[in-house]
């Protein structure tokens, strides 16, 4: 819901745990963030990132963590498939956002054509395709329901979400309800944050939601909104 220039509690905790987890921690790394910022997640359990674009800057793709290309919008979705060839990317991320109108603003039905035409082809050629990311506005769920009513032949692998809010309670109502929803498809937690503008608040948010991702099988991924090391540091003096 929130744009990365927009929110201001920019953090990600970076805490040492089982193998079991260590492929679902991504980074939401904002172009705005500093390049030199990514040398920090590298042997950690972060093993993806992505940054709403489509070919990774050199930072990111020398970085040794998985760069994932997202197809952000409709524009420029004809020339995707043959981007993520290029670089041979495993896994794809759709359409941010699809829900607002001031992010990628997309019908549920002309998304679904674009889809089949330019997307779902990645699929025999062994790519993984991460589905739209809706918002957890009350446009969200209903848009993702329409976009799947129209796309009755897409074969998705896994479906994205965002949330924005206070409380891990409301948080963990939101991804049980959007689960028993589209239950279908293990889910990646592509944006969340705390917007509480109470730092222990957020720090605690953050703390309690990563180990509760670790624990559900079916979320096979998470990035917080987003990294930036300064807010990091801050808030977790102890980055490994
Ligand atoms: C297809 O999407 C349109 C909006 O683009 C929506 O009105 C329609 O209900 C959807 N169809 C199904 C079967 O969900
Ligand atoms: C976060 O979790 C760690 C490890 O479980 C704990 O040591 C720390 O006190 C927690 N911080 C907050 C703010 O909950």
């Amino acid at each position: 819901m929130l744009t990365f220039t927009s929110i201001s509690l920019l953090v990600l905790a970076f805490v040492k745990g089982s193998s079991a987890s260590d492929a679902k921690r991504g980074l939401a790394f904002a172009d705005t963030s500093d390049p030199s910022d990514i040398s920090l997640a590298e042997n950690t359990q972060v093993s993806w990132v992505y940054d709403w674009g489509v070919t990774a800057p050199s930072y990111l793709a020398d970085s040794g963590i998985t760069y994932i290309p997202m197809q952000w919008g409709a524009s420029g979705v004809e020339t995707f498939a043959s981007a993520v060839t290029a670089q041979g990317a495993k896994t794809i991320l759709g359409f941010n956002e699809p829900d607002m109108a001031s992010q990628s603003n997309i019908e549920p039905a002309t998304a679904a054509s674009l889809w089949m035409e330019y997307i779902q082809p990645l699929k025999a050629q062994g790519v993984t395709l991460g589905g739209p990311a809706v918002t957890n506005g009350p446009t969200g769920t209903p848009w993702l329901a329409q976009f799947l009513g129209n796309c009755t032949s897409c074969d998705i692998d896994f479906m994205p979400l965002h949330w924005y809010g206070e409380g891990v309670g409301n948080f963990y109502n939101y991804i049980w309800s959007f689960h028993g929803e589209f239950s279908a498809y293990p889910l990646w937690v592509t944006e969340f944050a705390s917007t509480s503008p109470d730092t222990p608040d957020v720090e605690s948010f953050l703390n309690a939601s990563i180990a509760y991702l670790d624990s559900l099988d079916w979320i096979k991924g998470y990035a917080w909104f987003a990294f930036y090391v300064s807010r990091i540091v801050k808030l977790f003096p102890n980055v490994n």
